[in-house]
């Protein structure tokens, strides 16, 4: 497992300001958040806006002091923010100058399969690979990753990530803070193990995945974010391979949850803690005026779904120091908070096509692991399906779908609390517990390409978690390719 040195490293865009003589996280020498750069793109004669990604190797300052291998687009490590309209015709140019195989998935994107950049969708080293498609979802905060069968974890965790950022009328409209970089902060937080050099430390994952006990965010440990305004929207992403993060501040002060995985919500939801299973992200709004706010990962009341001996030794109990927001002396005001967001149509589940159901196990679904030359089902588009989805292990699990945001009917027979009323494309299922779930299949039909759900605890995914679905016009056949199963 040879890291290449291929790429220069690109240092990434710093935030601005410093405070001078305050705390630093956990003893750490604390730096400036890193704010990734907006990707650039250019726009065509058909108003088609043309991206280029390239991921390759590099090395990055992600401990003070210290060079780490890692992988990166358009960089050393993570990747530039994406930023697009509803409404727009998008183009990706992605060249992999990596030594090995990998693709690059639109996590939360309604996007057709063969643009998907799931496994069936391989870039090898040296070649190029296009997608395109025209986005037509509500605006959300939405992140691309790579998606190679059997490898997603190793990708993600040497350094390749981004955020996909979409943005409509309604988040144009909604009265939040919105200045990308200075009161609107992408906040993508990873967890890593080094060893005594300052290497990625790929040894001996638990059965939940590689566990760090460091947390970087936007690619350094130790980071402090100077903040100018009166309140600060957080877009978090956990972009963990395994680690559940309960996220709140270490004085316990409320803030407001505006947006999930697929969208704004309703109406701002006043929460002190809020837990991020890994894919899933949180928009939240915090005041930070006064005093510094500081966001720490909290032990988890259910022990994030594992027994206590196993919380323990994993470390999944410890608290960790995220990021520190510190106010400047004469912040600029804030909108008030809104006091609603977005309208949210419900999806109907009593006329649903199709009920399935899911079991979650021990690197399984429904009994099975996953087979590239295997289609689960196939729904039909145009149909609203119930989907139930129990974890039924010792261990926890989150399940994700591509294609759809969906929305959660129920857990365990009770309606969602508000925190998970919105649109969600990846939700955290604790053993024992039984959500149903309501997705809508529209078009994007293709007999070929399937679309995958699995857990996104990315060792569990790697080793099989994951089905594979075609979203169908009635009474179409499916046609699926055979695979070269040769990067297995
Ligand atoms: Cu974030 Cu199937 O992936
Ligand atoms: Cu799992």
């Amino acid at each position: 497992r040879a890291f290449l040195m291929g790429l220069a490293a690109t240092p990434i865009a710093l935030s601005a300001g410093c405070a001078a003589g305050q705390s630093s996280p956990a003893g750490t020498s604390s730096r400036p958040l890193p704010i990734p750069p907006l990707a650039t793109a250019t726009t065509d004669a058909a108003g088609t806006r043309h991206f280029t990604l390239t991921a390759g190797a590099g090395s990055s300052e992600i401990l003070a002091g210290k060079s780490t291998a890692t992988w990166g687009f358009n960089g050393s490590m993570l990747g530039p923010t994406i930023r697009a309209r509803r409404g727009e015709s998008v183009a990706f140019t992605i060249d992999n100058g990596l030594p090995e195989a990998t693709t690059v998935h639109w996590h939360g994107m309604h996007v057709p399969a063969r643009f998907d950049g799931g496994p069936h969708q391989t870039i090898e080293p040296g070649a190029r690979w296009e997608s395109a498609w025209t986005v037509n979802q509500p605006g959300a905060t939405l992140w691309y990753h790579p998606h190679p069968h059997g490898s997603t974890e190793k990708h993600v965790y040497r350094g390749l990530a981004g955020l996909f950022l979409v943005d409509d009328e309604v988040t144009d409209a909604v009265d939040l803070p919105k200045t990308y970089g200075v009161d609107d902060i992408p906040l993508i937080i990873q967890d890593k193990r080094f060893t005594a050099d300052g290497t990625l430390d790929e040894s001996d994952p638990t059965d939940i995945g590689l566990l760090g006990d460091t947390i970087v965010t936007n690619g350094i440990a130790g980071a402090h974010l100077p903040v100018s305004t009166e309140r600060v929207r957080l877009r978090i992403l956990n972009g963990s391979s395994g680690r559940m993060y309960n996220l709140g501040f270490a004085d316990d002060r409320e803030f407001h949850l505006v947006a999930s995985d697929g969208g704004l919500l309703a109406a701002p939801v006043p929460l002190t803690r809020v837990r991020l299973s890994p894919g899933e992200r949180a928009e939240i709004v915090v005041a930070v005026s006064g005093s510094n706010a500081l966001l720490r990962a909290l032990p988890h009341e259910d022990h994030a779904g594992l027994d206590r001996g196993d919380a323990a030794a994993f470390g999944v109990q410890d608290s960790f120091d995220i990021l520190e927001l510190r106010p400047s002396e004469n912040p600029t005001g804030s909108p008030a908070l809104p006091a609603s967001l977005a309208t949210i149509a419900p999806l109907d589940p009593t006329g649903a096509a199709v009920e399935r159901s899911f079991e979650l196990q021990w690197f399984m679904i429904n009994g099975a692991q996953m087979d590239m030359n295997r289609i689960d089902f196939s729904p039909t588009v145009d149909t609203t399906e119930v989907w139930t989805v129990r974890n039924v292990d010792n261990w926890p699990h989150n399940f994700h779908v591509h294609d759809v945001q969906f929305q959660i009917i129920d857990i365990d027979g009770s309606p969602p609390p508000p925190a998970l009323a919105g649109w969600k494309d990846t939700v955290y299922t604790p053993p024992g517990v039984r959500f149903r779930l309501a997705l809508r299949f529209t078009e994007y039909t293709d007999p070929t390409f399937p679309y995958m759900y699995h857990c996104h605890l990315l060792l569990h995914e790697d080793q099989g978690m994951m089905g594979q679905f075609l979203v169908l016009e009635p009474g179409q056949k499916p046609a699926p390719m055979a695979m070269d199963m040769s990067h297995q």
